[in-house]
């Protein structure tokens, strides 16, 4: 496997390479990680991997300082993966000069856009950019971060990108509990907490499979019940799959989305309801 840290290594290493599956991250790198490594390798093809805290899509105040730098352990993980290039740039190395924001559609100001202003223009930049630096063939994104997937699917089409999004799905803890980067900061008592935000999308997935449609009901009942838990909540709501908006009279895609604060550590999950859908 090769370390590569510069973006003329990167096209010197790829070069002739035009089919290459692409997994994009932050680092701290945990088994949902390995899960979109494996799948980028099912599609035969050489493995590219970043690693690159993105400054971008932190606003301030937010983890970017405390936010893990693992790289070492992080390549010990993607190797044994089927990984077959890392490329790790610096922030230079990644914006050396005043950065541009990429267009994005008014969706990205909602959910976590809503309480994270300039997020997704700062993740949609950062990927177009990686996206023409290792222009790979495929790429694949965990569904755990379901807005982020939706938008970057709209990137890849807004632009005329000739890469296909692959989905991971969104793995978790034997509790419920969706991993994340983000987990280790949890003390122990909030980690023994965290789950009840899967179980709660459960119950909003059981009751819309049941019949239920009184959206905003359900919304508010499970909102509720994080706060009397102590969670600060940002928002659970339940959208249209195929547009991410409010579903439309008759829809029945849904996906009920949520992000909420335990302490100082902000955790977010989803999960797809509906006629099709099994709440797991
Ligand atoms: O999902 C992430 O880890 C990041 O948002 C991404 C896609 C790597 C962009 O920095």
């Amino acid at each position: 496997m090769q370390l590569l840290h510069t973006v003329a290594d990167l096209r010197a290493a790829l070069k002739g390479e035009s089919e290459t599956a692409f997994v994009p991250t932050m680092g701290n790198l945990h088994t949902g990680h390995i899960a979109l490594v494996q799948q980028a390798r099912r599609q035969g093809r050489p493995v590219v991997a970043s690693l690159f805290v993105n400054p971008l899509q932190f606003g301030a105040g937010e983890d970017f300082e405390r936010y893990p730098r693992t790289l070492v352990a992080d390549c010990a993980q993607l190797e044994p993966a089927g990984c077959d290039l890392v490329f790790a740039p610096d922030v230079r190395e990644m914006y050396p000069e005043p950065q541009t924001f990429t267009v994005i559609p008014p969706l990205a100001d909602e959910l976590c856009g809503a309480h994270r202003p300039g997020h997704f223009a700062g993740v949609a930049t950062v990927v177009l950019k990686l996206f023409n630096m290792v222009q790979p063939r495929y790429a694949v994104f965990g569904k755990k971060d379901y807005q982020q997937l939706f938008l970057l699917k709209g990137l890849v089409r807004q632009f005329n990108l000739p890469i296909t999004v692959l989905e991971g799905e969104t793995v978790r803890a034997e509790d419920g509990l969706a991993l994340s980067s983000r987990n280790g900061f949890l003390s122990p008592e909030e980690r023994a907490e965290a789950p009840r935000l899967y179980r709660l999308l459960k119950q909003i997935c059981a009751r819309l499979g049941a019949g239920e449609t009184d959206f905003a009901a359900l919304e508010a009942v499970a909102a509720q019940e994080l706060a009397h838990h102590g969670w600060e909540v940002d928002y659970v709501s339940i959208r249209s799959r195929r547009t991410l908006l409010a579903p439309a009279a008759g829809e029945r895609d849904w996906v009920a989305l949520a992000a909420a604060r335990l302490g100082r550590t902000r955790l977010i999950d989803n999960l797809e309801a509906g006629a099709a859908s099994v709440c797991e």
